[in-house]
Order: structure tokens, then sequence, then C-alpha cells
């Protein structure tokens, strides 16, 4: 059985869910003041999935610059596509990270958030990346490590299968940690590096704690790792130990900042 994850409708619908959670919001602010945007700018979203990001980036960029997305997933596409569809400067495509539908030093800016751990040749897309960035262009690199990600639980056993579970749902589940030399060796220079916490006390469907664990448990049964009903009833003991002060989530999103080294004589 594939492990990993694909984001077909209703999976692309709960993803847009979660990402319009206050701690994600925070997030994208987060991206948006390292990507620093300017008036004029070209900036790419690889993996732009239900067009958030873009959205912000339209706007910062303004009528003469442009703000291009591209998704391997249709459903996100169609997501993005509606959540931009008043705004005259951006453009979606559909299509892989690892051969983008553009020109060579085609960007002054690119970003990507959550994405390279589901792309299995990262090494082509990262050498896409820096080809459709003008030398010295900017890039701004996000990922979560699996490790990282924390639930207090009363059912020890339940979430013990849930945890292991989970890494399989992505290509590189640990990302981060080996992500600063990936970039280097595919011609980025590291400039800057920063750590991105959530942390939820509350059980609700406005924390992105919830959804984690509603994707967790879903994806462990999936996987054969638990039964349906096992991840309901953690599920349901969350809620009560958010009720009695007993819940607590957390994962750590690492940001890079790169930047594209120019060509060597
Ligand atoms: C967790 S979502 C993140 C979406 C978006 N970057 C954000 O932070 O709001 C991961 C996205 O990566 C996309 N994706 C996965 N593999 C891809 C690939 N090889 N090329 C382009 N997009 C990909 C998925 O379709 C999905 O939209």
């Amino acid at each position: 059985m594939s492990g990993a994850i694909e984001f077909d409708e209703k999976e692309a619908a709960e993803t847009e869910r979660s990402y319009l959670t206050a701690d994600i919001v925070a997030t994208r602010a987060g991206v948006m003041e390292l990507l620093a945007p300017g008036p004029g700018k070209r900036v790419l979203d690889v993996g732009s999935g239900p067009g958030l990001l873009l959205r912000d980036i339209a706007g910062a960029v303004g009528r003469r610059g442009l703000a291009a997305g591209i998704d391997i997933s249709e459903s996100m596409v169609a997501i993005a596509r509606h959540r931009c569809r008043d705004l005259t400067n951006v453009e979606i495509a559909t299509g892989d990270a690892t051969a983008l539908p553009w020109p060579d030093a085609h960007f002054d800016r690119a970003v990507s958030t959550q994405v390279y751990e589901y792309v299995p040749d990262l090494a082509a897309a990262l050498a896409e990346l820096d080809r459709v960035l003008k030398p010295g262009g900017r890039a701004v690199i996000m990922a979560t490590d699996a490790d990282t990600i924390l639930f207090n639980s009363r059912d020890n056993e339940t979430a013990a299968r849930i945890r292991e579970a989970w890494p399989r749902h992505c290509a590189r589940p640990f990302l981060p940690r080996e992500l600063p030399q990936l970039l280097g060796e595919a011609g980025f220079s590291v400039i800057d590096h920063r750590v991105h916490v959530i942390l939820n006390r509350e059980f609700t469907p406005d924390n992105f704690g919830y959804h984690m664990a509603r994707s967790m448990s879903v994806y462990a049964a999936k996987q054969g790792r638990i039964s349906k009903d096992e991840g309901k009833a953690w599920v349901a003991s969350l809620d009560r130990m958010s009720r009695d002060g007993g819940f607590f989530f957390s994962m750590n999103r690492y940001l890079f900042v790169a930047t594209k080294r120019p060509p060597t004589a």
C-alpha cells in the first residue's frame, strides 16, 4: 500500500480548512516577512495549494508584479483559482515541482511551504527552483519535521501507533534537518533560518492541532495501524482533555531563507 497522501478533492478541502486557522495565518505572516515581495516583483509559489499565500503575495507585488503558483493537484489548483479569481496579477499552473513551466531566471523571489516533503526527487525540484530564479534571487522554504509533532495523550498505545504511521504520509518527513545542506548542494546560499512553533492548549476547530489530530488518526487507520474506532476514541479523548485542561499539541515548522548563487566565472 502506498503511504503518500494524495491531495484529492476531500484532502484539498480539509487542508484548506486547517490552513485558515489562526496558527497558519500567523505562519503565513512569518513567511511573508521573510519573502518580502515588494511592488513589481515576480514571485513563484511552488506547491501553491489552496492559494492563500498567493493572494497575500499578489497584494504585495501589486498590478505590475506577478504571483505565480504551481501545484500537482487539480483539486488544489481549482480552489486556488477560485480564491484568486478577482486578481489580474495571478497565474496558476497544474504541474510538478520537478518541471516548472517558466523560463530561466524568470522570478525575483520564490517560496515553497510544506511541499518539498512530498517530492521524491527533491534534487530535481531544487534544480528547477534554482533555474527559474534570477541570480541573487531569494527563496523561502518551510517544512515540518515529523519528530516535532507532540500530543499529550492518555491512550499512549494508540498515540504511539498514530505517531509511528504519520512519517509515511510523505516522502521526506524529516526534511528540515537535511534541507540546508541540500540547498547548498543545489546552488543556494542559506542566509537565514527560523522556527515557527505552533502550540495549542485547546482542542477546537480554530486550532491547527485539532486538524492534525484528525488527519493523523484517519491516516493511521487507512494504513491499518489502528482501527477507525480506535482513531475516533483517541480524538474524543483529546476533546475530553481539552475540557479538563490536559490538552497539549505542539509542532515546529522550520523556515530557511536562501539566495541563488551567481554563476562562477
Ligand atoms: C500541505 S500542502 C501545502 C500547500 C501550500 N504550500 C500552503 O502552505 O498553503 C502540500 C501541497 O503540495 C502539493 N504538491 C505535492 N507534491 C507536489 C509536486 N511534486 N509538485 C507540485 N506540488 C506538489 C500538494 O498538491 C499540496 O497542494
